[in-house]
């Protein structure tokens, strides 16, 4: 790879390690796997991070009523979130851990230097306080509220303590003029006009350090009697896993992925933190990231998850989903139903299978035996000479565009579909089935199989991010293993010459095989 490959870095937010993975947790991570393998297919130098956030105080009672110090809670927790990841296909390139040491060092140090820029002083501060979400809340957001949490409905309590301070108030200005100048900053639209009106609302300092709260977390530099915030300490997270000289070159990230309950985090106060602490010498490096995307929530089968309800889509539902319908049939259902917009998403079982059988089952498997198998009773299983319709070659090119890169993007798995919904329209139109019964058709039918068998190749590349252990498959299938090594390759060509017609060339082949996804009747 040479130094001026593009790079790309991609984040999730890091989970609270006293939770249990769920739904939630594995959506952002699948989306932001699918983001990861789409520029990595486009051969740029991506970095994917996920991981865990691990001193919030709820670690060290919940360690305590299980006889566990919060390290080994801690600990095996976050095991959890790695390796359900793992179980997942997730591809991210590290874990990070709040309670690693490189990560406590790199906070460490950007405290101290905050401190010695002067956005960081000693206060005083008293204000509602919600317990859940481990934050104050504004007195005004606190009244709107009738003095209850805006995210969980609990009582929100009065409270006063010593601290130190991030003088956010100071960059209000600065905010809104970086939000103007880059409307690509928050995202989608409707997120970033909140956030411009909560700060135009004005914004107070906000407090970073609490004391007397024991000592799991990471200590306030030269005052161990204060632990630096929670939050504070967990959103520098994307910056110390990328300080090392080697992985400076991602910084400033690309995508923060999160969904909308952490929006005010990411828009405003990072961002807010990033601009102090680029005036501190040797810091220059540590500019804005490029966008925040928040998506919204995941809702089941028309309710709010909640553990009150006791419906949350847990990883024992995940798993008997995998078991039933395979790992790639629920990535599509979380790519294509999911709450990536505004609006929220909805996981209910009867619409999972109808999904499952429309776009996978009837659509995408089932053209892939159609070709398969026709090619394998009309052909012998091989092309002998490369031959195109030029109408479904045309309809082809319609669908993808002129810029090769145009179909790469999460719409690329939209036209991967079309490509697919073009090859059986075609079949129905030329039905290749009947013509092979007639004398002197072999070159016609020839010709037909070819073009769909290619039209399928496309397909499969821009469908892989979503579908890649059924694309591997198909690629398995048509002797075209190399792919798997070829694309993945940060060296080599990545997308764009595959995704020149005619990549199947004289003497392929097409085995036949088992559906690639079985339709699944309703019980
Ligand atoms: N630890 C903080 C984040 C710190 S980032 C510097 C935190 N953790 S969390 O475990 O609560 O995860 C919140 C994130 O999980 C959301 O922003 C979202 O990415 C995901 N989700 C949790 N529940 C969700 C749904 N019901 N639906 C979709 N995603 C949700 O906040």
């Amino acid at each position: 790879m040479t130094d001026s490959t593009q790079t790309f870095y991609i984040t999730t937010p890091i989970y609270y390690v006293n939770d249990r993975p769920h739904i939630g947790h594995l959506y952002t991570t699948t989306v932001a796997d699918v983001v990861a393998r789409i520029h990595r297919l486009a051969g740029e130098d991506t970095f994917f991070l996920t991981g865990t956030d691990e001193h919030a105080a709820k670690v060290v009672d919940t360690a305590a009523e299980r006889g566990m110090s919060a390290q080994a809670w801690a600990d095996q927790n976050a095991e959890a979130f790695r390796t359900t990841f793992e179980r997942f296909g997730i591809s991210n390139d590290d874990f990070i851990r709040t309670s690693e040491a490189r990560h406590k060092a790199f906070v460490t140090g950007m405290i101290s230097d905050l401190v010695e820029t002067g956005d960081v002083y000693l206060g005083e501060y008293e204000g509602w306080y919600d317990a859940g979400q481990e934050e104050y809340v504004p007195e005004a957001r606190a009244a709107e509220h009738d003095f209850k949490s805006p995210i969980n409905g609990k009582s929100l309590v009065r409270r006063k303590e010593e601290n130190y301070f991030f003088r956010l108030s100071a960059f209000s200005d600065d905010l809104l003029a970086w939000i103007d100048a880059n409307p690509e900053f928050i995202q989608p639209v409707a997120r970033r006009n909140e956030v411009l009106g909560r700060i135009r609302e004005g914004l107070a300092d906000v407090p970073i350090s609490r004391s007397g709260g024991g000592d799991w977390g990471i200590p306030f530099p030269g005052r161990s009697d204060h632990m630096i915030y929670v939050w504070i300490d967990a959103l520098i997270n994307y910056t110390s896993t990328v300080e090392a000289p080697e992985r400076r070159k991602y910084w400033p990230a690309n995508l923060h992925l999160i969904a909308k309950d952490i929006l005010w985090f990411h828009a405003v106060i990072w961002p807010a933190m990033l601009m102090a602490i680029q005036k501190a010498p040797g810091r220059e490096w540590m500019k804005l990231p490029r966008q925040i995307y928040a998506h919204s929530f995941w809702i089941r089968d028309g309710q709010k998850m909640s553990k009150s309800l006791g419906n949350f889509v847990d990883l024992e539902k995940l798993d008997e989903v995998v078991e039933k319908f395979g790992l790639d049939a629920l990535r599509w259902y979380l790519l294509t139903q999911g709450p990536l917009g505004t609006d929220d998403g909805d996981f209910s079982d009867a619409r999972f299978l109808a999904v499952y059988n429309s776009d996978l089952a009837n659509t995408l498997g089932n053209s892939f035996h159609r070709i398969s198998n026709m090619t394998g009773r009309y052909l012998g299983g091989c092309f002998e000479e490369p031959s195109s319709d030029p109408g479904l070659r045309a309809r082809v090119e319609e669908i993808l565009g002129d810029d090769r890169r145009a179909p790469l993007g999460l719409g690329g798995l939209s036209k991967g579909l079309d490509l697919v919904r073009a090859i059986d329209a075609f079949i129905e139109e030329t039905q290749p089935f009947k013509l092979a019964k007639q004398e002197g058709t072999e070159e016609r039918v020839a010709e037909i199989l070819y073009s769909c068998a290619e039209t399928y190749r496309l397909a499969s590349l821009l469908l892989w991010p979503t579908l890649p252990q059924k694309m591997e498959e198909v690629w398995r299938r048509m002797g075209l293993e190399e792919y798997t090594v070829r694309l993945a390759d940060p060296e080599g060509p990545g997308l764009a010459d595959c995704m020149a017609w005619g990549g199947l060339s004289a003497g392929a082949s097409i085995e036949k095989g088992p559906p690639l996804f079985a339709r699944i009747q309703d019980e």
